[in-house]
């Protein structure tokens, strides 16, 4: 007796769980399994030869995807070009010169819905394999991407200049914001690993080699001034990771753990404060740092999305059907 009756607490458990799931993501890996078997592998191939050619334009998709998925869920509203309804993203201050592969999603765009005869894989979905297939071609870890997110047909300038994390903000400030989109302080300690990769203009980490003497390493801030001097070259690049820009991997947490965060959000998280102790875990070896990435994806990536009839399938990702 006592034994069935765990046994039916058990299913109940397990039924529970399954709806919880399914009721929060309604997103899942298989989704374009029979309606286009070969979305993801025609995804990966144009990632990889794109990343062939410029090793940074995978760093910039990975961004990409996060940018859509802080500003009202992951719906592909980063994507649209402006008309006299959408105040388009991509004139928000973190995205304006600074968000890229716009043509890259294009050029996926095409070549999936070839692949598939017919539309049917989301600009949304789109973004987030090829976030994927870059961190995988520039030597991180892969994941199961989540599928099954709609577009949007709308987009909010004003949301993404209230959504995007800045680079001004300290860690409270970080906190709150990733909180906000359901994240807690480990998804924000790990995919801040993103910086492992990537490039930042000058006007986005000027304030921090200047004014920050009390969190940044003194000689990583006086040959930083070379590229980014006090006025003009706003635009000139640094790698986020001084170790190797085009290498995913955890020299960006030794960098903070020396004080050599390029951006003062990221010095943030290594300066005296409770996120310490999990940047020095990351700063010991990769395998914790690219199990919680994958992971912290996946959970990103499931923020908010358009399912079932909302939303829509967009011909063209830069603009509504
Ligand atoms: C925690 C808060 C974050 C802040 C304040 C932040 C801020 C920035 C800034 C200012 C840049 C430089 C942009 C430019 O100069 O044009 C940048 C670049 C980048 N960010 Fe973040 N970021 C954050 C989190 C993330 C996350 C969660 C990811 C991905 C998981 C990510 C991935 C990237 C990548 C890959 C680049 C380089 C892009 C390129 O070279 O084109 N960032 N970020
Ligand atoms: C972080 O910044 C916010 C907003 O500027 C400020 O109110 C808060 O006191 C700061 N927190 C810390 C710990 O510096
Ligand atoms: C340093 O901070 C001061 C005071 O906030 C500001 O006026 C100045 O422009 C900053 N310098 C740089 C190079 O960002």
């Amino acid at each position: 007796m006592a034994s069935r009756g765990y046994f039916f607490v058990l299913l109940h458990a397990f039924v529970f769980a399954t709806l919880a799931t399914s009721a929060f993501s309604k997103l899942s890996p298989n989704y374009y399994d029979f309606s286009c078997p070969k979305a993801l592998s025609t995804i990966k191939s144009v990632v990889e030869a794109t990343v062939k050619k410029e090793r940074r334009m995978g760093a910039s998709l990975l961004r990409l995807h996060f940018h859509d998925c802080f500003v009202n869920g992951c719906d592909g509203s980063v994507l649209l070009d402006s008309t006299s309804s959408i105040d388009s993203e991509k004139k928000a201050t973190p995205n304006f010169k600074s968000a890229r592969g716009f043509e890259v999603i294009d050029d996926i765009k095409k070549a999936v819905d070839e692949a598939c005869g017919k539309p049917v894989v989301s600009c949304a979905d789109i973004v987030a394999v090829a976030a994927r297939d870059s961190v995988v071609a520039l030597g991180g870890p892969t994941w199961k991407v989540e599928l099954g997110r709609r577009d949007s047909t709308t987009a909010s300038r004003k949301a993404a200049n209230a959504n995007i994390p800045a680079p001004t903000f300290n860690l409270s400030q970080l906190i709150t914001n990733f909180k906000n989109h359901g994240l807690d302080e480990k998804d924000l300690v790990v995919l801040s690993g993103g910086h492992s990769i990537g490039f930042a203009r000058c006007i986005f980490f000027r304030n921090h080699i200047y004014n920050d003497s009390n969190n940044i390493d003194p000689k990583f801030a006086k040959r930083l001034k070379h590229i980014c001097p006090k006025k003009g070259g706003d635009s000139n690049l640094a790698p986020l990771d001084k170790t190797g820009p085009n290498h995913f991997e955890i020299g960006y947490y030794s960098n903070l753990v020396q004080k050599k965060g390029l951006l003062h959000s990221d010095q943030e998280l290594f300066n005296g404060g409770y996120t310490d102790a999990l940047v020095r875990q990351y700063s010991y070896g990769h395998v914790a740092f690219f199990e919680d990435f994958a992971n912290s994806m996946i959970k990103m990536g499931n923020t908010r999305p358009l399912t079932g009839n909302q939303g829509e399938i967009r011909v063209n990702c830069r603009k509504v059907n």
